[in-house]
Parts: C-alpha cells; structure tokens; sequence
C-alpha cells in the first residue's frame, strides 16, 4: 500500500502590528507593575492593532500576502485557505473568506476554526488529513487574533495577558514521509467554559446594551483554575507524545509551546527533561496570542531550524482545549 503523502510547511510569514503596549503603560491604565506581571506571567510587551476599523483579516491577509510573495505562488494555486482565529471580523462572514477576497485568491475554498489556544493544533490537524487524501497541493493556514478587541483594559487580571497578531503558513505535501506532520494527541473537555470565556457576541446574549454595560463582550478569565489545569495537562500531553514515539530529550530539538504564563512552559519542559536552550520563548516580547502563538513562535525561531529537527508544539486553552503535535522541521 503506498503511503499517504506527509504535510509539511514550505513557507511561514507574518504580520505584527506596530504599537507596542509596555508595562509601563499598562501601570498607568489599571494598578499593576511590571515587576507582578514579569514574574506571574513573563510578558514585558505586546503589540496592540490600534486602529480603528481594522479586524483580524486585516493582519491576516496581509500575512498571506507575504507567505504569497516568499513561496511564489500565484494566488490562483491555493486550493483552500483555512483561518483559525476566536476574534472573527464579524460573526459571519468567516474570516478566511475575507481574506481570500483581500488576496485574490479566487480557486479556493475554506473555513474558520476556533479552538481557542489550541487553536493552530486543532488547525494543522485538520489541514494535514486534506493533504493526506493527496488531492491537495497547497493548501494556507492562516491563524489571526485581534485579542485587544475583546479585552477589557480595566480588569487588571487579564488586560496584561494578550496581545495581536497575524501568521500564515503554506502547507503542501511531501512524498518524504520521514518529515513534517508526524502525529497529534488532541483534547477537548467543556468543563472549560467556567473558567475562560467570552459570553456575549454569540447567540446565547443576543445584543443589548445591558451586555455591554455588563462587560460580556470581554473576555472573563478565572486565572487560577486554568492555570491548574494548564500545568498538568500541558505538561502530560508533550511527556505522552514523547513516550508513544520513544523520544527522549536528546532526540527533541525544540519544544514549541504555548505562551500563556512562562510558568507552564517552565513546568511543561521540565517534565519532558528539556534543557532551557531548547524552549522557545517569546512570551515576553508578544504576550499571549492564543492560537497565533505556536506558529508566531516558529516563524520567530525559523531561521534556527534545521530539516530534520524534531519539534513537539504543545498548547492548553479556553475550552478547555489541549494538544500536542510532533513535527519534523521539512528544509
Ligand atoms: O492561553 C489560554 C489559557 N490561559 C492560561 O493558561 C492562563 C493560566 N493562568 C495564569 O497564567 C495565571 O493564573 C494568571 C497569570 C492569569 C494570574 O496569575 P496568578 O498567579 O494565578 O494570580 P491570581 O489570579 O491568583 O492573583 C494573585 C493576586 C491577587 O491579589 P490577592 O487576592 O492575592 O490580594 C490578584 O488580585 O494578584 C492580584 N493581581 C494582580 N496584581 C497586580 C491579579 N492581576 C494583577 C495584576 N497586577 N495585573
């Protein structure tokens, strides 16, 4: 029987807005410092999309634009675009349709996810069974979030936390199936919607003023619970994966998690016998954002990679959501 093909990533751009949101300016807005948001969180920055009158497909498209531009690939290849995002420009119409539209990719078809910080697994998972079937060649996975849209920035315990950003990812198939998507373990448990949550916006809290007034179109976070399960099911995903495939920590190149809070990582790649060199990090430099932040990471660090490299992504999120997918870096 011959094997299926294997998706691998070819390309990996993104958009990042310009303003920087400092702690210092944080401490002006609500009664914080950076000294309790370095060490809970590790975030000392984050860029916010400040202007008006731009959403998520903004930053998405011109992402793709880029990841167009740096693959060569006329627009009219891509068979599917795929956008994961929990701040959509509007309810409907998706979000990767908009950004077809603003990139003139005109022969494909596609879809929004949501899984909130799990977001790009649940994505990728999705993506690769497509490029499995060996009918698609190139396929766009875009994940975007405007999280400054839905974060109230006089609640203290979750204004420090997020930030925006765009990332776009060309994913196309490898005869080689010794490289690129190698396996998932995914989970879901809706226990989750107590603890982080968006309650209006959807059909549940149809629009009112009393939905405003009450802050439900903000994002609520009952920090401490997720936190606990974040640490333990975070951290036993990645040691699962790494046993089911017997890798050990030397046979790990990267350990791509995550950035919600520098604590669970810390306690994710302990548990994985990881040596700090081998964590990426740069929850400091962008703070959390939510599915956007394993394929921000990677298109941070891409220039270290070397194909071959043995990476495990790992994410915990709202939900509750979590995952890990071992990947082998394509070129
Ligand atoms: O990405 C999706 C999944 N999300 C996560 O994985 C996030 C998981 N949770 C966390 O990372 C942490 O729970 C937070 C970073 C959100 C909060 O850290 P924490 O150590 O759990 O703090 P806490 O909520 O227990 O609050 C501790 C104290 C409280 O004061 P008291 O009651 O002890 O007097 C808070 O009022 O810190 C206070 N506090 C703050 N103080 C200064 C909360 N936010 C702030 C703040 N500045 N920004």
């Amino acid at each position: 029987m011959l094997s299926k093909p294997k998706a691998i990533i070819t390309g990996i751009e993104a958009y990042i807005p310009e303003y920087v949101l400092t702690n210092d300016e944080l401490s002006t807005m609500v009664d914080t410092s950076d000294e309790w948001i370095m060490s809970r969180v590790g975030i000392k920055e984050r860029h916010i999309l400040k202007e008006d009158g731009l959403g998520t497909s903004f930053m998405g498209s011109i992402a793709v634009q880029r990841l167009l531009e740096a693959t060569k690939t006329d627009p009219s290849e891509v068979q599917m675009l795929v956008c994961h995002t929990v701040t959509p420009d509007m309810v409907f119409t998706a979000t990767s349709n908009i950004i077809c539209d603003k990139c003139g990719i005109k022969n494909a078809w596609g879809f929004d996810t949501n899984a909130g910080c799990s977001g790009f697994l649940f994505t990728f998972e999705t993506v690769r069974r497509f490029i499995e079937t060996g009918e698609y060649k190139k396929i766009v996975l875009v994940c975007g979030e405007r999280m400054s849209s839905i974060v109230d920035y006089s609640d203290r315990s979750t204004c420090p936390l997020f930030g925006d950003a765009a990332v776009a990812l060309m994913i196309e198939p490898s005869e080689d199936d010794t490289l690129g998507f190698q396996d998932s373990i995914l989970h879901v448990d809706g226990i989750g919607r107590r603890y982080l949550y968006q309650t209006a916006g959807g059909s549940l809290y149809p629009a009112s003023h009393e939905n405003v007034d009450r802050h439900m179109h903000f994002i609520h976070q009952e920090g401490q619970g997720v936190f606990k399960h974040a640490v333990v099911s975070m951290a036993d995903v990645s040691e699962e994966m790494m046993k089911r495939h017997n890798l050990v920590a030397d046979d790990i190149a990267y350990l791509v998690p995550h950035q919600a809070n520098l604590r669970i990582i810390d306690a994710t790649a302990r548990r994985m016998g990881l040596k700090k060199e081998k964590v990426l990090i740069n929850i400091d430099r962008f703070g959390n954002t939510a599915g956007t932040s394993i394929p921000l990471t990677l298109w941070d660090f891409k220039s270290r990679f070397k194909k071959g490299d043995n990476l495990i992504l790992s994410a915990f999120g709202a939900g509750f959501t979590w995952g890990s997918i071992f990947y082998r870096w394509a070129y």
